[in-house]
């Protein structure tokens, strides 16, 4: 039987990739939302669309690579028509948490290279406030317990991500830091204040970034909000 929450992912998915044109370059996101818009962009290419990709994670990498979608580097390009990717909340201004996975950084890069960002989600991520999940920030391995100490500071307790007892790496390198600092009351004032300390790489608080974000429902609906800017 077909998981119904993949569905959704997906539908949210198929929905994105109606905005692309050929031509284009686009930013492909990472996790498990963004696997569909890979798969569905990999199969208009083999229908004949033309559009070359860069991806925000060496798995979403492979992904693209096997589905057959050409990948360029940044040293190729001089920005990205459209990315869509995945996040983990989002707010009713269309703020962001990202980083789940891990893939915060490069999503990022990828997202600030965007002409037009686009977020697909199922419902379960919409939320009036930011921060009931955890803010995931990625941080340099040197001195990661002092980085750590700064970031308590701000009002959570940041736990070190781990897989098998040892530290999560990032494609880059780097540790993640999960900071529960429940109701965020002002996003691009924590975004400015976590960024600011040394050793921080960067924050999956995403903020007035995401163009339009499409969220799907249970029920098989979709609904496409977007960004008022201002
Ligand atoms: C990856 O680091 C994240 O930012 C993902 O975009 C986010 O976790 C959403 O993933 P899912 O679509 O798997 O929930």
């Amino acid at each position: 039987m077909e998981d119904p929450v993949k569905n959704v992912k997906k539908l949210a998915a198929v929905k994105a990739i109606d905005y692309i044109r050929d031509g284009m370059t686009l930013g492909l996101g990472t996790g498990s939302t963004a696997y569909w818009a890979i798969q569905g962009i990999g199969e208009r290419v083999k229908q004949g669309l033309t559009v070359r990709a860069i991806a925000t994670s060496v798995q979403s990498d492979s992904l693209a690579r096997e589905a057959g979608i050409p990948i360029v580097s940044f040293a190729e390009i001089d920005h990205l028509d459209i990315t869509i990717d995945g996040a983990d909340e989002v707010d009713e201004k269309l703020n962001l948490i990202k980083g789940g996975g891990g893939a915060l950084l490069r999503e990022k890069i990828v997202a600030s290279a965007t002409l037009f960002y686009i977020i697909i989600v199922d419902e379960t991520k919409l939320v009036p406030r930011l921060g009931k999940f955890p803010l995931p920030v990625e941080v340099a391995p040197f001195g990661w317990e002092m980085t750590s100490l700064q970031l308590s500071k701000l009002g959570c307790k940041p736990v070190l991500r781990s897989v098998n007892d040892k530290p999560f790496l990032s494609d880059n390198g780097h540790y993640i830091l999960d900071c529960a600092f429940g109701e965020i009351v002002k996003p691009a004032l924590l975004h400015e204040q976590v960024n600011a300390i040394t050793g921080v790489m960067d924050n999956g608080l995403f903020i007035n970034m995401a163009d339009v974000v499409i969220a799907a429902y249970k029920d098989g609906s979709t609904k496409l909000v977007e960004r008022v800017s201002g």
